[in-house]
């Protein structure tokens, strides 16, 4: 009976068949939703009510409608609509390269575990380095996420700045890090979870401008030490996700030069402008920092999750865990970059280095500058699109592919000016014909778009202006 059941399971010409009957589903979802056949970018269901039809599909659902339920009760990201969240409409031959990674199942923490993964990771790592322009010295690895990614980063510099063994003592001293208030809130998680307490976390407040503001950064860390916190690192953010401004990474990395602490650029969004010609003075300074994350599903076309974290100096990456498995782990002295475990938060990962490597070997390093670039080039057209409307407004000039607006006529009190700006954003969710997300910003509601999909065109950000239209003069 059992072995019957696992035989099923195990059909490989059920297999066959159902894949193939997937890329045809996914092809015409792909085919329908970036040619923009189909009017919507999401179609909204209350929580309750999708929680209702998946409990009802598990008992009664036909099975051969599954894919088609899941796929249709989703957010579209191929939609030209959509321009929500920071997560890209990923290439479909990623879809592929997940689609080998999640049959083959090669854990990858080991080098028997995943050889080709560990051995092409070791070759992504080297390119994206060459692109940071770091040295020979670097090296890195990729990781499930950006918010894993920088933990990790901060563990390694707690490591190197604090020349203590904290991992195996324990740490008796009140530790702190610097990073702007408008940081993603995943920095602020991190360094909860290493013990530094809110009193550790220095936050510096931003300029109008919204980048940190680095004037600040002499008088906040001797305000720090004063209180006898020993602050080993500095973040800065390239960019903050509610903004997309970039903080300025020659500055920071002046300061933590000259402090002898740890600089870490958290370029989840925007460190992959690394690649693009137009707009890698967005980073300019991202060089010195000692650690940099850049996520491959945000501005790199890749599915999630996949993020590189790249150290100006290796041996830090390969410092950061001194616990042992030795189970897994030779204790070789010699250079094991092939045991990437050995390095990561993580223990078994999936083989996210072949998305960086099909796309570099199909499209060259290239693509990533096309992507990037046109994306900025989109925000900025969104932007001028919006300044040209009469009672709207700009939260500030974008520097990346995000934009904060909002629609404020002079007479209306702020109090219903946020109000208004929150039930458009809400009646645009429940349309469904566009995605788009939100955000407060100094007390003021702003709606907020992220061109994330490269076939979003000026004709799409002028429907949605005049969807806003419709809306505020009903
Ligand atoms: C600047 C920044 N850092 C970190 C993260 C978290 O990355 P992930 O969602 O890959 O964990 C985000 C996500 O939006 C981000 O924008």
């Amino acid at each position: 009976m059992h072995k019957e059941l696992l035989e099923q399971v195990y059909n490989t010409s059920d297999f066959n068949t159902n894949g193939h009957s997937l890329i045809d589903q996914l092809t015409s979802h792909l085919e329908n939703k970036l040619n923009d056949i189909s009017r919507n970018a999401i179609n909204w269901n209350e929580p309750e009510k999708e929680l209702q039809f998946w409990k009802a599909f598990l008992s009664d659902g036909d099975s051969k409608d599954m894919f088609q339920e899941i796929i249709k009760r989703t957010t579209y990201v191929h939609h030209p609509h959509y321009m929500g969240h920071q997560v890209s409409p990923p290439a479909p031959i990623t879809a592929l390269t997940g689609l080998i990674s999640a049959l083959l199942n090669n854990g990858t923490a080991v080098y028997e575990m995943g050889m080709s993964s560990n051995a092409i990771e070791r070759l992504v790592i080297e390119t994206i380095c060459n692109k940071i322009g770091y040295n020979n010295t670097s090296g890195g690895f990729l990781t499930s996420g950006g918010t894993l990614a920088n933990l990790t980063a901060l563990l390694s510099a707690r490591k190197a700045i604090t020349k203590r063994d904290i991992w195996n003592d324990g740490n008796q001293n009140q530790l702190g890090i610097m990073v702007s208030e408008e940081a993603h809130y995943c920095v602020d998680r991190a360094a909860r979870i290493m013990g530094l307490g809110e009193h550790g976390i220095i936050k510096i407040p931003v300029t109008k401008e919204f980048s940190m503001n680095t004037d600040l950064l002499e008088s906040k860390f001797k305000q720090a030490k004063d209180k006898g916190i020993e602050i080993f690192a500095i973040v800065g953010s390239a960019p903050s996700t509610a903004t997309g401004i970039f903080d300025n990474l020659e500055v920071i990395g002046a300061f933590a030069k000259k402090h002898n602490i740890w600089f870490h650029a958290d370029g989840a969004h925007g460190g992959a402008g690394v690649f693009s010609n137009k707009y890698k003075h967005t980073l300019k300074g991202i060089d010195q920092a000692d650690s940099v994350v850049i996520d491959g599903h945000k501005m790199m076309m890749m599915p999630a999750l996949t993020t590189a974290l790249l150290y100006k100096e290796e041996i830090n990456a390969k410092t950061t865990f001194s616990q042992k498995a030795d189970y897994l782990l030779s204790d070789s002295e010699h250079e094991d970059w092939y045991n990437s475990g050995k390095r990561t938060f993580e223990c078994t990962k999936n083989m996210m280095s072949i998305h960086w490597f099909t796309l570099l070997k199909l499209y060259g390093e290239e693509v990533f500058d096309a992507n990037v670039t046109h994306l900025y080039d989109m925000g900025a057209l969104f932007a001028r699109l919006i300044e040209e409307e009469p009672n709207f407004e700009l939260a500030l000039k974008p520097m990346s592919n995000i934009v904060c607006f909002r629609y404020c006529p002079p007479s209306m009190s702020s109090e219903n000016t946020n109000a208004l700006n929150a039930k458009i954003r809400q009646l645009l969710l429940e349309d469904g014909e566009f995605y788009i997300v939100q955000t407060k910003l100094k007390d003021r509601f702003y709606m907020r778009i992220t061109v994330m999909n490269p076939f979003t065109t000026e004709v799409h950000f002028r429907a949605l202006i005049n969807k806003i239209k419709a809306y505020i003069s009903n």
